[in-house]
């Protein structure tokens, strides 16, 4: 597909693109126009859709959650498995009729499938309603790319760009979901291709922000009154190698640990063959720095791990494991897994079920494989039958139940110190989680919502807890 590059003077200039975007829909008589934004995928694209929605804030849009209001409707998408892309398609299939009902909808498809070449030439073929396509590279130029969707009878499409070396857009506008919790990306892209993964290919070469601008955006989220800040990457262990002088993520964790306030630091994903010894003693030593670290292992094989091109073995992954068990035995741990990678054997499953026999996770974001086109797996023989897999599956869930159910059950009796998120209409509870990251219930006013309270377990239901305030906490 051609690229179209920002290169005519009119798109450069931001700020009168906005003003034209506004005017645009004032015409109309439309003061606040309205819009929609559909968020698939991980907290990158949760990330950027926040800023999709800043920028979207200051042109003058305000949100809704029905179709049938908006007049601009932007799908985040994602591509790291088919069914996520089915779903996409799905959802743009029946907005067809909306766009047919009222033909001022700009109808807006972004985000990591886009930057897919196969992908953006079936939306261009098959969508013709869809009238603005962009990749993950551009979203700082959502107004350029607004004001020309709107502004012309042509479909626009910019995808395919910052591949190399693009620096990361500073100072967007960002518009955060939650009042308790929030998301700051600290890099972005990948380098280190599993061989199974689109990520690399649509998110490009990791790139890291300076930690003078995390630190500054930390201080402001802090100030902003957020009690629980996550740090976000593809592979958070590999931040700062780019930066000059390079600066690891220990001490980016240190230096923000030592920030003043009352707040928790998390941080995701780590990737085991980054994750150092010294990663886990900031940890261990951290006054606000949680004590759950979510460690995607993927495979409990070694021959697996190294067609997967991981670059870890499985001894190396436990050993780590050990070690943050000493240091900190009050540690959770999550991790994600894949079942069913080409040429697997049900013997090379079995190796994965004792990974997480020995460790023990909270919880487990557990993954069928699916092949992505462009990726070397996807050409790999693949002679396991898809029910076979499932099968194998669905005894991985059996016995992560198990494990959840004991991580859960270790806890009852113990006090925790839970953030207070929300509260649940259904259940007639105070919903938060604790330091290990796990969901707890309990019994409370309204105004613990952004609070750190003392809540004594009393339940445990696969690794979900309920408990009741602590009125003596030590
Ligand atoms: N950067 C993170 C995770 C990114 S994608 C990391 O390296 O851990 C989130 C998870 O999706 C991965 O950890 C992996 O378990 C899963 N995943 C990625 N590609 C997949 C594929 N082709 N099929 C099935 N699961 C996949
Ligand atoms: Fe994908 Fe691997 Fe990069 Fe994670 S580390 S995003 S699994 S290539
Ligand atoms: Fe999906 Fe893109 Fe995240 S492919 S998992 S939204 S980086």
């Amino acid at each position: 597909m051609e690229k179209v590059r920002p290169a005519p003077p009119a798109w450069q200039d931001r700020e009168s693109c906005m003003e034209q975007v506004a005017q645009m829909f004032a015409m109309r008589g439309k003061e606040k126009p309205l819009a929609l934004v559909h968020t698939y995928g991980c907290q990158q694209n949760v990330a950027d859709s926040e800023k999709i929605k800043g920028q979207l804030r200051e042109m003058g849009f305000a949100f809704t959650e029905e179709e049938e209001q908006a007049d601009l409707i932007l799908l985040n998408t994602c591509a790291v498995r088919e069914n996520a892309e089915f779903r996409v398609f799905g959802n743009v299939g029946s907005l067809k009729a909306l766009k047919e009902k009222k033909p001022s909808l700009l109808i807006a498809v972004c985000g990591c499938m886009m930057e897919q070449e196969h992908i953006a030439e079936k939306i261009r073929k098959s969508y013709p309603y869809v009238g603005l396509v962009f990749g993950t590279h551009v979203i700082h130029l959502l107004p350029q790319l607004l004001w020309q969707a709107l502004s012309s009878r042509k479909r626009v499409f910019l995808r395919g760009y910052g591949e190399e070396g693009q620096d990361i857009v500073e100072g967007l506008p960002v518009e955060r979901d939650r009042d308790v919790r929030a998301w700051l990306t600290i890099m972005v892209g990948c380098n280190n291709f599993c061989s199974y993964c689109i990520v690399p290919h649509v998110r490009g070469r990791e790139r890291s922000r300076t930690p003078q601008a995390v630190e500054e955006e930390f201080r402001e989220l802090l100030r902003l009154g957020y009690k629980e800040i996550v740090l976000l990457g593809q592979n958070v262990n590999s931040y700062g190698k780019t930066l000059d002088p390079p600066l690891g993520f220990p001490e980016l964790l240190r230096r923000l640990d030592r920030m003043e306030g009352d707040y928790r630091l998390r941080f995701m994903t780590s990737h085991p063959k980054d994750a150092t010894h010294e990663l886990l003693d900031v940890m261990a030593q951290g006054r606000h720095i949680c004590h759950s670290l979510h460690l995607p292992f993927q495979a409990g094989s070694d021959r697996v791990l190294r067609e997967m091109n991981r670059g870890y073995t499985r001894r190396q992954y436990l050993d780590l494991i050990a070690y943050a068990k000493r240091q900190m035995p009050d540690m959770t741990f999550t991790s994600d897994v894949i079942v069913g990678f080409p040429g697997e054997t049900y013997e090379e499953f079995q190796e994965t079920l004792a990974v997480v026999r020995e460790v023990e996770f909270a919880s487990l974001f557990t993954f069928l494989y699916s092949p992505r086109e462009g990726t070397p797996a996807a050409r790999m023989p693949d002679p396991v039958p898809q029910q076979e897999k499932s099968r194998w599956f669905q005894e991985l869930l059996r016995v992560q139940e198990e494990a959840s159910q004991r991580v859960g059950q270790a806890l009852v009796g113990t006090v925790q110190r839970v953030l207070v998120e929300e509260y649940s209409e259904k259940r007639g509870l105070l919903v938060g989680k604790t330091e290990g990251n796990l969901p707890c219930d309990f019994a409370g006013d309204l105004s613990h919502i952004g609070a750190f309270v003392p809540v004594r377990i009393t339940q445990s239901y696969k690794g979900a807890l309920r408990g009741e305030i602590e009125r003596n906490p030590m």
